[in-house]
């Protein structure tokens, strides 16, 4: 189906930056520069310079970053990984696919790791907590580097929905012994296929990152120092990913001027929960905006009727699905949410004209009376970036 209002629009993305990228994608093939070549190296550093650590290594996807990252932090069979019941699976599969036993806890309304409920869920086998910068939001990591930093655990950060996200002044990623980064289409920074890294200041996690993405290889010697993956990030789409980048603040500012019409708009509607919360530490960048609804499904069917095109990230909890055969950790807030949540159309290419559509047919739903005029005017004078 056509939607009026499309989620994302990855075509007039494209069709923006169509000069740079195509010179960018031609520069790799007409030189031949296809695996481990300079693009790869220089999105690297430009990357680790952004998040503000010493190393960033280019990986295939966002899961084998946290993969890789739990194994470069020693994480193995018997260890136990604390992490949240509210994230995409990806998070709990790499502890999994290490051998150790992921210990899911409950997350605050803001959508993040609670830390209330990190101490108590500490035992002798707890090795490494991740907590889960989810819809562009960093996790209280004050509160959790301290716990995390008096029990000896390591902190492996999925910032997958959090490049550019900062916590008093610090940006996602460059808080614990690694932090994880999904480039994936969609992502606040997207490539044009599947794309990851890890960043890191640990020069022994960076390394260890580097041979696990290349079947163990050191390609400085060519020697072999275990049995790896195939997992590196191309060079295309590092190169992709290099034009791209420069970019992100404007992008990151323009999903905060949509949230901010999004909130204008929506504000008050009643039964309706909007995402925004305390930015006394944070600085948010909107990789989703969510809202909350006991009547979600209803909701969500009227927008699509209404050609609006919305998500729900996920709509039950990922212990729900019997052949995981992942035991339920009982989480009455996780469930809640699951039942609760729908992500509205969010993207560096939507316009305050959508976010109207979307906002009237919200109200709309509700029985709210039509959009104020205050609203109406930020809208209009908003560009569409
Ligand atoms: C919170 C979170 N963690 C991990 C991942 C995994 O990233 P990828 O899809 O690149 O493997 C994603 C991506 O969807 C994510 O949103």
């Amino acid at each position: 189906m056509g939607f009026k209002v499309p989620f994302v629009d990855p075509r007039t993305h494209y069709q923006r930056l169509k000069p740079e990228i195509d010179a960018a994608i031609l520069g790799c093939l007409s030189t031949g520069d296809l695996i481990y070549r300079k693009q790869l190296r220089e999105f690297e550093e430009q990357l680790a310079a952004f998040v503000g650590v010493r190393y960033a290594v280019g990986v295939n996807s966002g899961y084998h970053a946290l993969h890789f990252a739990l194994l470069g932090a020693g994480i193995g069979p018997g260890d136990e990984v604390i992490t949240v019941g509210h994230t995409f699976l990806a998070t709990v599969s790499a502890i999994i696919h290490c051998g150790a036993a992921p210990v899911m806890v409950e997350v605050r309304d803001d959508y993040n790791m609670d830390p209330d409920r990190l101490e108590p869920a500490i035992t002798r086998r707890t090795k490494a907590v991740i907590p889960v910068h989810l819809n562009g939001r960093v996790c209280d990591m004050g509160r959790i580097m301290a716990i995390a930093d008096k029990h000896g655990l390591a902190v492996i950060e999925d910032a997958a929905q959090a490049l550019g996200a900062t916590h008093d002044g610090r940006r996602a990623g460059g808080f614990g012994a690694a932090g994880c980064f999904s480039f994936y289409p969609f992502k606040i920074l997207g490539s044009f296929g599947d794309a990851g890294a890890v960043t890191t200041n640990d020069p022994r996690v960076a390394r260890q990152a580097s041979l696990l993405r290349y079947n163990g290889e050191d390609r400085e010697t060519g020697e072999y120092h275990g049995h790896g993956y195939t997992a590196l990030l191309d060079n295309v789409q590092a190169a992709v990913l290099s034009v791209k980048l420069p970019y992100l603040p404007q992008w990151i500012e323009h999903r905060r001027r949509i949230a901010a019409l999004y909130r204008e708009g929506l504000e008050g509607v009643p039964g309706l929960g909007l995402p925004h919360f305390s930015e006394a530490h944070c600085f948010d960048v909107f990789q989703n905006y969510v809202v909350r609804s006991r009547d979600r499904d209803r909701l969500r069917a009227h927008l699509t009727a209404r050609g609006i095109e919305t998500l729900v990230h996920w709509p039950k909890p990922m212990w729900a699905h019997p052949d995981l055969g992942l035991a339920d950790p009982h989480l009455p807030e996780t469930e809640r949410i699951c039942k609760e949540v729908l992500s509205l159309p969010m993207s560096a290419e939507t316009t305050p004209e959508q976010v109207e559509v979307v906002v009237a047919a919200i109200r709309e739903f509700a029985g709210a009376a039509a959009i104020p005029d205050r609203a109406r005017s930020a809208a209009t004078s908003a560009n569409g970036g």
